[in-house]
């Protein structure tokens, strides 16, 4: 396999909150990855702007220690090093005054893409926006980007998108959910409408029911106070899960272009059926040695706040009128894995012998880790012994079959955020989509607050409480196993 690089055109990057946690972590060693992969042309500049005192050179400092500490050992050469600081400015700015303001308007080059990242709270969106246009850097080709969270109900999203419409149009707004620059969630696309042989089968009467599974055995790692307001519910459900579910059950799109894709994602969250409280199960993780509970990590003996969830969800629409989703994500789990599994209904009929047993296919979508693919199939048992069958996989691992620059992917700020560059809105969430997936889910919340339903306690290492077992076990069905 070839790796493509297509080079974007010369940019100039804002990147407000250019000291904080997400740019430190992500954006700007993404942007370095993308820097040595020789996708930044000549004249490109990013440029850090936050509140925090500091001069280029000091910057300079702080992203090569950001790249030290999350590049991992990413390979690089010293002059690609150079040549990126070089490209690195910081502009101390305030965002509620008038502070930096001019200088930054100065330092934007003529006939450039110009993209502003908001790597901030919502409360400062607003504001930002204003002060674009105030001085004079805005105009109908200048793109931002907001990170979740958008919201933490319909009220709020409502007011956030509000208060960015009153600056900008849609087409220039890029909502970054980073499970959509993640290499096989695009894959999904890729696998059910670039192949004759799943569509076709890709409905209620062929697929059983769908399994969605984001496993992780972090904690809530340092950022208790959000979570605690969070949950997994809005933290992961509303966002992450929803837009796996929104691929999964789509109708294929008549092109892969922004709006295309997103007006069927759009109708996927429409069809929802609200949640019945019989099918959710809440769970909060326990101690374990070491480590700590969910409760004294977000240090709050009270919490009701859940670090695991698993539901059952109808689609009400024709294709899938019948098929139940579950879904499922947790901290503090067995493994770090997550997974789609599309589990088919078993043949009409059996022509073997009832010792044959039935058989299923199941296809595996693999998110992380060990990317790929894997398809049950059911064949004979090798061997003399009468007809016996047995289900083996179909493996294909992306990296063996791809070779090693499938082990090079772009993570998923990598991607987006040359996207961002390219204007493609494709793998971001329009507003209207936010807005549905706060829609279905506020009642479920405002009814576990209503009840004051309290998450059941769950083992650090497991997969979860046992009554999210037991939410499939009484349809029948099994959860697949949680393991990397
Ligand atoms: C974030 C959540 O959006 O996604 C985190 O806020 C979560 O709580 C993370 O850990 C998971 O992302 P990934 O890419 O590690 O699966």
């Amino acid at each position: 396999m070839v790796s493509r690089i297509i080079p974007v055109e010369a940019f100039d990057l804002v990147v407000f909150g250019g000291t904080g946690d997400l740019a430190r972590r992500k954006i700007l060693p993404a942007l370095f990855r993308r820097y040595c992969a020789g996708q930044m042309p000549e004249g490109a500049q990013i440029i850090g702007a936050a509140r925090s005192e500091m001069d280029d050179a000091q910057f300079r400092v702080f992203v090569t220690e950001a790249i030290a500490e999350f590049n991992g050992d990413f390979p690089y050469k010293d002059e690609d090093m150079q040549g990126f600081l070089s490209i690195l400015f910081y502009i101390t700015v305030d965002a509620l005054g008038d502070r930096g303001w001019t200088e930054l308007a100065a330092k934007m080059q003529a006939d450039r893409v110009r993209a502003f990242y908001f790597s901030v709270g919502p409360s400062l969106f607003g504001p930002l926006a204003e002060r674009l246009h105030t001085y004079g850097m805005a105009d109908m080709n200048t793109r931002i980007v907001v990170e979740k969270p958008f919201g933490r109900d319909l009220e709020t999203a409502k007011e956030l998108n509000r208060s960015l419409a009153d600056h900008f149009d849609e087409h220039q707004v890029y909502r970054i959910d980073h499970y959509l620059g993640k290499e096989t969630v695009q894959n999904l696309m890729a696998i059910r409408f670039g192949n004759m042989l799943f569509e076709p089968l890709w409905n209620s009467q062929y697929v059983d029911h769908i399994q969605i599974t984001v496993a992780e055995t972090v904690g809530v790692q340092g950022r208790g106070e959000y979570y605690d307001r969070a949950g997994a519910m809005r933290d992961m459900v509303q966002n992450h899960l929803m837009q796996l579910l929104c691929l999964i059950a789509m109708e294929p799109p008549s092109r892969f272009e922004p709006d295309a894709v997103r007006d069927e994602k759009l109708k996927v969250i429409r069809a929802l059926d609200p949640v019945d409280p019989g099918d959710i199960v809440r769970g909060q993780y326990r101690a374990e040695g070491e480590r700590q509970s969910y409760l004294e990590d977000v240090e709050n003996p009270q919490s009701t706040t859940e670090s695991f969830i698993a539901l059952k969800l109808h689609l009400s629409n024709w294709r899938w009128a019948g098929t139940p989703f579950y879904l499922r994500t947790g901290k503090r789990m067995r493994a770090r894995s997550s997974e789609i599994a599309v589990v088919f209904k078993e043949t009409p009929h059996s022509i073997f012998d009832e010792e044959a047993g039935r058989h299923r296919n199941i296809l595996t979508i693999r998110l992380q880790p060990n990317e790929g693919i894997d398809l049950d199939v059911t064949i004979k048992e090798p061997g003399p012994g009468g007809m016996r069958l047995v289900d083996v996989p179909l493996d294909m691992t992306f990296t063996e079959a791809l070779g090693p620059d499938a082990e090079q992917v772009p993570d998923a700020y990598e991607r987006l955020i040359m996207d961002v560059v390219r204007g493609n809105q494709t793998l971001f969430m329009r507003g209207d989509e936010v807005e549905a997936a706060w829609a279905w889910t506020d009642p479920i919340i405002a009814d576990w607050e209503e009840r004051g339903d309290k998450p059941l306690p769950y083992d650090t290492g497991s997969s979860g409480p046992v009554d999210a077992l037991a939410l499939m076990h009484r349809d029948g069905r099994r959860w697949r196993e949680v393991r990397s």
